[in-house]
């Protein structure tokens, strides 16, 4: 019957009947399900298996740490981090367009991964890759062999097209909920397991305009305390997603003290859904809101002002970008 327990060892046995001596690759992106999936292959293989997580710096405050550090603590992984940042934000310089965004983001995670897998693999050869197709994915796109690769273009975090493995799908039965279950029984930490799905190009799309290293600051900020108050207030399972937006571009007036500012407004958008597919905005309590655009204008310093975005989906998306 169904527990947490027994779905770790079926799935290890198989890994390990499916990998035998042979060597496994995992792309970790700082998500639950690439965590999950890498963290059952470890406990199957151990040291047959390399991750390898690109930095690309486009993550939230403390998330690049809780893979480089806890994740490696906990599961005692073999983990290559490429620290890309530069190359990223180099390549991102002077870009608006939120589809050239993603497209940047992309190719540049592709290249980079493919290297790091060239270096790992040497003359033996990496034979397996870890994906982290979940049972809706597989539904999703159709239930056949390499479904997941139809998802694979959106997701920064996917497959690389012309790089030949096997791929591994230790969470190809699961639903989210029991991808939870197991993460917790394999000792992952709570943020990483609760965390809310988070796009491949991650902040670089939050940031409406060009993405630059002061931006991605103060997004860090503003999203960090948001995040926090909706984990203090307990609300964080209750919703499915909370953007936190910068207006690069946009200044607003406002006064503080004495004086007159002229900064950006951060726009709030948190939301409810059940599969992202439609979505409504959430009715996050005032007094959470409150606390969250009090702390936000008296502590980030480029910003004046917070928004809340009450449209559901359709007609807006629930990124900006
Ligand atoms: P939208 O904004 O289209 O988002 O309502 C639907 C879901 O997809 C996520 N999303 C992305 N995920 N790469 C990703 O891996 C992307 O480029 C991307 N764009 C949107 C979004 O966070 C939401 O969960």
């Amino acid at each position: 019957d169904w527990t947490p327990e027994n779905m770790v060892t079926e799935a290890i046995d198989s890994i390990r009947a499916q990998v035998g001596d042979r060597r496994v690759l995992c792309a970790l992106s700082g998500g639950v399900d690439s965590a999950v999936a890498a963290a059952l292959v470890q406990r199957a293989i151990g040291p047959q298996l390399t991750c390898v997580f690109v930095d690309h710096g486009l993550l939230r405050q403390g998330e690049a740490e809780q893979v480089k550090t806890d994740f490696v603590a906990v599961t005692g992984v073999d983990l290559v981090v490429a620290d890309e940042k530069d190359r990223f934000l180099g390549a991102l310089a002077g870009v608006s367009d939120p589809e050239t965004k993603r497209k940047i983001i992309g190719a540049q995670f592709i290249r980079t991964f493919e290297s790091q897998a060239r270096e790992i693999a040497g003359d033996k050869g990496i034979d397996f890759l870890v994906q982290g197709t979940l049972y809706p994915d597989v539904v999703e796109s159709g239930g056949g062999e390499g479904a997941a690769n139809i998802k694979s273009h959106h997701n920064v975090g996917g497959l690389p097209e012309d790089l030949q493995f096997t791929l591994i799908e230790p969470l190809r039965q699961m639903f989210k909920d029991e991808v939870r279950a197991v993460g917790l029984q394999l000792g992952l930490p709570e943020e990483m397991v609760w965390r809310h799905p988070f796009p491949g190009p991650g902040l670089a799309i939050r940031i409406i305009g060009e993405v630059t290293e002061d931006r991605l600051d103060t997004l860090r900020q503003a999203d960090a305390i948001a995040r926090y108050e909706l984990a203090a207030a307990k609300l964080e399972r209750d919703i499915w997603q909370f953007p936190v937006v910068l207006l690069a571009d946009v200044r607003s007036v406002g006064v503080q003290g004495d004086g007159r500012t002229y900064g950006h407004p951060i726009v709030l958008r948190p939301v409810t859904s059940d599969d992202a597919m439609t979505a409504d905005w959430a009715r996050l309590p005032y007094e959470v809101l409150e606390k969250i655009s009090n702390r936000i204008t008296n502590e980030v310093p480029e910003v004046n002002r917070v928004a809340l975005d009450i449209t559901s989906k359709p007609p807006g998306t629930i990124e900006w970008e």
